[in-house]
């Protein structure tokens, strides 16, 4: 298992279990699952809606020796109606709360994105509040608050782009450990990446596998599969994996760390065992062709007509 140290010496395992999309019913069964499989890296979020399942299916974990608290990795999101300052550290303690846990390894700011605080799911310009309603810098004040009082060992950041990165590494008194932004082969995010290995943040990759269980109003219709992409399946066949493993492992060769979601077992153990295999540098000359800036998750569904956010990518 591969771990990245952080800039506070925690130690991040490279492979996560992600939990968005995972259904209730099943998504606790996974996390027990992905336990036994070696997972030490449980990705989670307010927003999924499943982290009390999670967290019943931790404690079961625990009681029965699964795995020690201290060697289990958790990460959570605040989520974009708690932006506020007064509702920052609420929020993390309904995920405590739901999680049963009395702290995160990490808590990240899910979006640079505020929502009113009675809005689930912002739509129209007056259920946003405005970045100078609800700046980035006194969330993150709060997120401070919250490792200087030991409810987190760690605080960071996701989906900022690197101009939002770079202006929250100017006004905060932590800097960020970690962003969490969309990775796979034809989205390397390069830039993003390098200024992150230059400033000891480590990026994680969300929808390694193309995500392709999202709902159907969150599709295009000719999105690509990435996992049945013509370059990543020859690459597998070389290595007799699956093009899953492909793309987990082309993480790990990048530093980046990365949560693939499954409920599957089959598919929970295989994608944890993407570690053994190494990528060669034509593989990765290959994978590098690929790359053309392509999102699955198109967040400008916030950019709304009149509404104070107009580039979410800043590209
Ligand atoms: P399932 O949960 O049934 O295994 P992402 O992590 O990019 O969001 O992608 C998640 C999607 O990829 C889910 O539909 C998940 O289905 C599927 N998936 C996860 N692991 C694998 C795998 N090893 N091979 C094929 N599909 C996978």
């Amino acid at each position: 298992m591969k771990f990245y140290t952080l800039k506070n010496d925690q130690k991040l395992p490279a492979i996560g279990l992600g939990t968005w999309k995972s259904e209730p019913g099943k998504v606790g069964e996974a996390v027990i699952e992905a336990i036994k499989s070696g997972y030490r890296h449980i990705d989670c979020a307010a927003v999924y809606g499943n982290e009390a399942e999670v967290g019943e299916a931790l404690k079961t974990a625990f009681a029965q020796g699964l795995v020690a608290r201290e060697d289990l990795w958790i990460t959570s999101k605040l989520w974009n109606n708690a932006h506020e300052s007064d509702k920052v550290i609420p929020a993390l303690q309904k995920t405590l709360k739901d999680l049963q846990l009395d702290y995160l390894d990490l808590y990240l700011i899910h979006w640079p994105v505020a929502f009113k605080a009675d809005v689930g799911f912002a739509s129209k310009a007056d259920e946003f509040l405005t970045p100078e309603e609800a700046p980035i810098i006194e969330t993150w004040k709060k997120m401070e608050e919250a490792y200087n009082k030991g409810f987190v060992k760690s605080i960071g950041v996701s989906n900022f782009s690197l101009k939002k990165l770079k202006s929250l590494l100017v006004d905060a008194t932590l800097p960020p450990e970690v962003n969490q932004v969309e990775l796979h082969p034809l989205l390397h995010q390069e830039e993003l990446l390098e200024f992150c290995n230059n400033n000891s943040i480590i990026l994680t990759g969300y929808s390694p596998l193309g995500s392709g269980d999202r709902s159907q109003e969150m599709k295009k219709d000719d999105e690509p599969n990435l996992l049945e992409n013509e370059v990543i399946s020859k690459i597998a066949k070389a290595h007799d994996c699956s093009p899953a493993q492909v793309l987990i492992s082309w993480h790990l060769s990048r530093g980046t760390s990365v949560i693939p979601k499954s409920t599957n077992p089959k598919r929970i153990k295989e994608n944890l065992d993407s570690y053994k295999i190494e990528l060669t540098e034509k593989d990765l000359q290959q994978i590098k062709t690929l790359d053309k800036g392509y999102r699955y998750v198109d967040a400008t569904f916030f950019e709304v007509p009149g509404g104070p956010y107009k580039n979410i990518y800043d590209e």
